[in-house]
């Protein structure tokens, strides 16, 4: 893939970012606690909205309390390496119950969470927005490879060598764990069709009772409009991100992939999504 930018590397044949590399074994040697709720995704599939939603519910809906710091400093972001931060270190300081990000594939996710049956919330989003979103996060953003042209990146995200590893892999393998561990596996799609009901289930999933004018506060501030003006969940404080580029908050929608995706894109985007999606019976609405 193509690097300048920041750099990358590898974890069992998983595209990482370098610095979260140079400190695997930490990662990895990560000391879950039972309590932790980790909310897991492939990246730009919809974390930042599910933090935002459970954030809420754990504050029963108070708003003040939600903006007391920057999504990322509330909820860890588990691999995430800098030279003045790491999520381990940022966890480990704080006092439980957490909550923990990460964009680990399932294989990567350090052992302790399974050991210590913790609950997670993985979100996805249909392959061609999720690469869309990806590709434009990825020219704003710094930290990552420079994407390229859109050409060339439509060709390093279906060969799976983009950060985090290949989208198909990513969603199959999460999707493959729930039959065995707690996960509430929600999609992004469902979530902009109908958020009071995806907001219901991650209610009942973390066992909280909030009544129905709470629930309603919820929508309403973790709808897209809301969070891209709330400093606290846009990323704006984010020095590393250019916003010349692309804004965090970029669009919010379904069906975006239709102003990115050329006929020809879509025809082999579609053969290889059938190949790679064959062995499993997970599915996504990609059409609004
Ligand atoms: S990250 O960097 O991986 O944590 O990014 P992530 O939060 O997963 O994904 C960012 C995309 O999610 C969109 N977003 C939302 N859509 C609808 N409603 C709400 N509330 C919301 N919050 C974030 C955001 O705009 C990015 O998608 P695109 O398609 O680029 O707009």
């Amino acid at each position: 893939s193509l690097l300048p930018h920041g750099e990358a590397s590898q974890i069992d044949g998983i595209t990482l970012e370098k610095q979260t590399c140079s400190l695997w074994e930490k990662i990895w040697a990560f000391q879950a606690r039972p309590d932790d709720l980790l909310i897991a995704s492939y990246p730009k599939a919809g974390t930042t909205w599910t933090q935002e939603i459970v954030d809420l519910i754990q504050n029963d809906g108070d708003v003040e309390k939600s903006r007391r710091s920057p999504i990322q400093q509330r909820q860890p972001f588990l691999e995430c390496t800098r030279a003045t931060y790491n999520g381990v270190d940022q966890a480990d300081a704080m006092p439980s119950p957490r909550t923990l990000k990460t964009h680990l594939p399932v294989q990567l996710v350090p052992p302790s969470f399974w050991e210590k049956n913790c609950k997670v919330i993985y979100v996805a989003r249909n392959a061609k927005d999720n690469m869309v979103s990806y590709y434009h996060f990825q020219r704003m953003n710094k930290r990552l490879p420079d994407p390229g042209s859109w050409d060339e990146y439509f060709e390093v995200f279906l060969a799976g060598k983009v950060i985090w590893g290949s989208w198909f892999e990513h969603v199959k393998n999460w999707w493959r764990k729930k039959d065995s561990h707690p996960i509430l596996y929600i999609f992004y799609e469902d979530m902009l069709k109908d958020p009071k009901r995806e907001i219901r289930k991650v209610i009942e999933f973390l066992g909280k009772n909030l009544k129905e004018e709470v629930l309603d506060k919820i929508v309403y501030h973790t709808s897209f409009d809301v969070m891209k003006n709330n400093p606290m969940t846009n990323y704006t404080h984010d020095k590393h991100l250019n916003y010349k580029l692309s804004p965090f908050m970029r669009k919010g929608i379904m069906g975006d992939w239709k102003n990115q995706f050329t006929e020809a894109q879509n025809k082999k985007f579609n053969e290889d999504y059938e190949k790679h999606m064959a062995d499993t019976s997970l599915t996504f609405c990609m059409e609004p």
